[in-house]
């Protein structure tokens, strides 16, 4: 009896848990600094899925080291962008997700998506937005001359790199330093303040006012 009721409380403290997806189109490593906090036990949610947009990229294997199922929207196969947003648009919602983590995915969401899951999807940037937005952020963060950089959890509005910040970090930018070693220096940061941000979310303790985020201890 008390095993039974053990594995009960068990199963509805496993359902209680908040539903986080994933999506990415490259190599994964924050998907896998997030997964590693899950299974540490440090993160107490459900990594439902990964969704890609490419058969070829890496974070397929890390979900299969991880053991969270995979998903490949693959837009070669459709015949046009908005053909593409609707499918995965309907894979997102298969999957009913409390959360949306983009990290590394190389796709503008539909705005679609962006109406169904307002401050449910956070991404990962490397800068300090709203500083050197879109692509290769760290190469335009040394070009520009910048002394310090970092990376940015952001909610995802309609506009590119533009929701409001949950969590940012800074890193010093060195003297001659190239853009592999600040990426290097950055992604570091990347795989705390993620992890981070999700234990914020999951634990209810943003408040969001305008494109205002208070943490709530
Ligand atoms: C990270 O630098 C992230 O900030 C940016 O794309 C990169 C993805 O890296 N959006 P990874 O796939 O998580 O290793």
């Amino acid at each position: 009896m008390v095993g039974k009721e053990k594995s009960l409380a068990s199963l509805f403290a496993k359902k209680s848990k908040k539903r986080v997806i994933f999506l990415a189109s490259g190599r994964g490593s924050n998907f896998e600094a997030v997964a590693k906090n899950i299974r540490k036990g440090k993160l107490a949610c459900d990594p439902v899925g990964l969704i890609v947009d490419k058969p070829e990229a890496k974070a397929i294997l890390v979900a299969k080291s991880w053991k969270i199922p995979s998903f490949v929207v693959d837009f070669k196969n459709f015949a046009s962008k908005e053909d593409f947003h609707k499918a995965l648009l309907e894979k997102i919602r298969s999957l009913n997700p409390d959360l949306i983590v983009t990290a590394g995915f190389m796709r503008i969401l539909s705005k679609d998506v962006v109406r169904e899951f307002r401050m449910k999807i956070i991404n990962i940037h490397p800068s300090l937005l709203p500083a050197f937005p879109g692509i290769h952020s760290q190469k335009q963060a040394i070009e520009y001359g910048a002394k310090v950089s970092g990376c940015t959890v952001h909610f995802i509005d309609e506009g590119v790199d533009t929701g409001p910040i949950l969590l940012q970090s800074v890193v010093k930018i060195e003297e001659g330093m190239t853009e592999e070693e600040l990426s290097r220096k950055i992604l570091k940061e990347e795989h705390k303040i993620l992890p981070e941000a999700i234990q914020l979310f999951i634990q209810n303790k943003l408040q969001i006012t305008g494109r205002k985020v208070r943490i709530i201890s």
